[in-house]
């Protein structure tokens, strides 16, 4: 059974009637271009064949009813102007703060009940929470004609996660979840929000494979960095790092902290890199590609200290294996989860088997190995 067809299903069997329409929204990977975003700079993100769906309906009162099929069925329940933070069931949060948000922006909502049924791996650095507000943003805008736009979407569940969930993150992960387009990764300038598509060369396979690491002290970890980076900035007086160039950053290195100084060393040199990587992608030069992904990958483990061992690990085998033909590196936030590597097609099958047995036997943890396909985001007309 499609799962369209399965999460219409669960709706009739939960709610006694009907959903009025489902609504996707993609996942992603970040082939490179990581940290960059909230230092408005550049970032490479491809949507991918894993995303989260909403079944959904109108009510007529003002009660939001919610059922998250993929956590036991968990069910729950509140009011459109009772909006509070649920310390114990996090998922609900991604709903409730996309209700806030759309209503402090003037939209006007009725009660809802809702399922949400996704298979992005959770926790893995592929924006499973994004998609799940895109997909929401994208329902309720459906249901309630409301007529907002991909980007508007994806400033919306940006500023859910920062006002209501609480973590300070970019713009990327919504911006593709909404805006991606089929076969394509996209280079998005984060200051702006102007981009361009990047088609993916016919014979160039994207490979996921989750360490099954789950990140942990994400948060915390997470809006540290985003701070280190703004203390650079202000440092010399610039809106974000993306106005600092790498030799006005080397000029004043004596008066920054060490760890300040390799913080923005990463971020300026990953846009870089970013860039570089658009044009590479463009003129099919997958070996450029892949030498750019490995030095984002060294960046990120030695000047800004997002990756694990476990993941470090899953990167050096990928690479010893590929070796010209391509490259790896951790993909998202980091501190566990997911790392992405391109290659031939040709290549997969080998670097798959080999992947997992030397990562068992080296970590003796399992490694997922997806193979994806860059798909259509939801707001793409
Ligand atoms: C997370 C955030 C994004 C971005 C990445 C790192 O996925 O949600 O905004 O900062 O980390 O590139």
């Amino acid at each position: 059974m499609c799962r369209t067809e399965m999460i219409k299903q669960a709706f009739a069997k939960q709610f006694g009637y009907q959903a009025e329409q489902v609504s996707h929204a993609p996942g992603r990977v970040n082939l490179i271009g990581d940290h960059t975003d909230y230092n408005l700079g550049f970032v490479l993100p491809a949507a991918i064949n894993f995303g989260t769906d909403v079944a959904i309906a109108k009510r007529d009162d003002n009660t939001i009813r919610v059922l998250a099929h993929d956590l036991d069925n968990q069910i729950c329940e509140f009011e459109l102007t009772d909006l509070l933070f649920n310390p114990d069931l996090m998922w609900v949060n991604y709903v409730a703060g996309v209700v806030y948000v759309l209503q402090k922006a003037c939209f006007v909502l009725q009660g809802t009940d809702i399922v949400i049924s996704g298979n992005v791996p959770q926790g893995a650095g592929l924006s499973s929470s994004a998609s799940l507000q895109v997909a929401l943003i994208k329902a309720f805008s459906d249901l309630f004609k409301l007529q907002i736009d991909g980007f508007t979407a994806a400033k919306l569940a940006q500023q859910a996660e920062n006002e209501f969930v609480g973590c300070n993150c970019g713009i990327m992960d919504q911006s593709i979840s909404a805006m991606g387009a089929h076969s394509h990764a996209m280079l998005l300038d984060c200051q702006d929000l102007t981009f361009q598509d990047a088609p993916i060369p016919e014979n160039l396979a994207i490979v996921i494979v989750n360490s099954n690491v789950k990140r942990g002290l994400v948060e915390s970890e997470y809006n540290q960095r985003r701070e280190q980076c703004e203390r650079v900035a202000k440092h010399f007086n610039a809106p974000a790092l993306r106005a600092v160039t790498l030799s006005e950053l080397e000029s004043e290195q004596v008066k920054l902290s060490e760890l300040d100084y390799k913080r923005a060393k990463h971020v300026i040199t990953e846009n870089q890199r970013t860039l570089d990587a658009l044009d590479a992608l463009k003129a099919n030069n997958v070996s450029k590609l892949g030498r750019l992904m490995n030095a984002s990958h060294d960046s990120l483990k030695d000047d800004f200290s997002t990756s694990t061992a476990e993941m470090d690990c899953l990167v050096s085998l990928i690479q010893s294996q590929i070796a010209e033909q391509g490259g790896a590196r951790m993909t998202g936030g980091g501190f566990g989860g997911c790392v992405v590597a391109v290659m031939p097609k040709a290549l997969v099958e080998a670097v798959t088997q080999n992947v997992k047995a030397e990562y068992q036997k080296q970590t003796g943890l399992r490694a997922d190995v997806y193979v994806c396909a860059a798909v259509q985001g939801a707001f793409r007309a």
